[in-house]
């Protein structure tokens, strides 16, 4: 039930939403390059841009409110939202990956296998944990450090992968790739500055909680939204 203060609950429209949306654009790139392995990497490409942005908003929305105070409240409190529909569309990330391992010449190897890998187990194991009775088999101090540990991962993991291509002075560059190393650089911007605001002050303009452990702009992604108070 909705209670006073309470955003409207909508984790699994926007997470259906991201999944649905993610779905149609990996078809649509089967469709329009074929099932094999070009069709298979256009796919890759999109789908991860396109579940970047949740992951984007899910790892800033905290970091915005400490900075900007009780108008972002509602964006804050939307952080496990976006963080689940993260989740919800990178799956399909996943299914063209094991693809690619069908139709590929050339998969990709055991090294980027590993580290990607331990990305996609971070992500769901985010999305477990952000439901409290899989967050308490655990100590809140042990949820608190799997939590920045594995968002600061799955973001360094995109900042590798977009960093990838060597840079071009071309339209395409920028729309692909400059476009997004843009939003990473805001994104670890605004998590620092909201982190020294709250060295600085005691109490920040507005800092919502997850647990009653951590501030949810440390921890940014997947906190249950009902333990959020001011
Ligand atoms: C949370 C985990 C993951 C994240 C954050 C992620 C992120 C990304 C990003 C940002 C791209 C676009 C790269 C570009 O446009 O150049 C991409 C494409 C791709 N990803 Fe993932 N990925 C993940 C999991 C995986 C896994 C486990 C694999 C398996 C090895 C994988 C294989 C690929 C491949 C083959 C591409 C296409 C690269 C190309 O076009 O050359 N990804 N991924």
């Amino acid at each position: 039930m909705q209670t006073a203060g309470q955003p409207r609950p909508v984790t699994g429209r926007w997470m259906l939403t991201a999944f649905a949306i993610a779905l149609v654009i990996g078809g649509v790139s089967l469709t329009l390059r074929g099932s094999g392995e070009d069709g298979t990497l256009l796919g890759l490409k999109l789908t991860a841009r396109w579940s970047y942005l949740w992951f984007w908003w899910a790892y800033t929305a905290g970091a915005w409110a400490t900075l900007l105070g009780p108008r972002l409240r509602t964006l804050a409190m939307h952080s496990r939202d976006f963080g689940l529909a993260f989740a919800a569309a990178h799956l399909v990330h996943v299914a063209l990956v094991v693809w690619i391992y069908q139709v590929a010449e050339h998969p990709p190897g055991a090294r980027t296998l590993e580290f990607f890998g331990v990305a996609v187990l971070f992500t769901y194991l985010l999305a477990l944990l952000s439901f409290r009775r899989f967050a308490g088999w655990l100590t809140p101090r042990a949820v608190s450090v799997i939590r920045t540990v594995g968002v600061e991962y799955i973001a360094l993991a995109f900042l590798v992968d977009f960093i990838g291509p060597p840079f071009a002075h071309t339209l395409k560059y920028a729309v692909s790739y400059g476009l997004f190393l843009a939003l990473i650089v805001l994104g670890y911007g605004v998590r620092i500055g909201a982190l020294l605001r709250r060295h600085a002050h005691s109490r920040p303009a507005w800092e919502p909680r997850c647990f009653d452990i951590q501030p949810a702009a440390t921890t940014g992604v997947f906190c249950d939204a009902s333990q959020h108070r001011l």
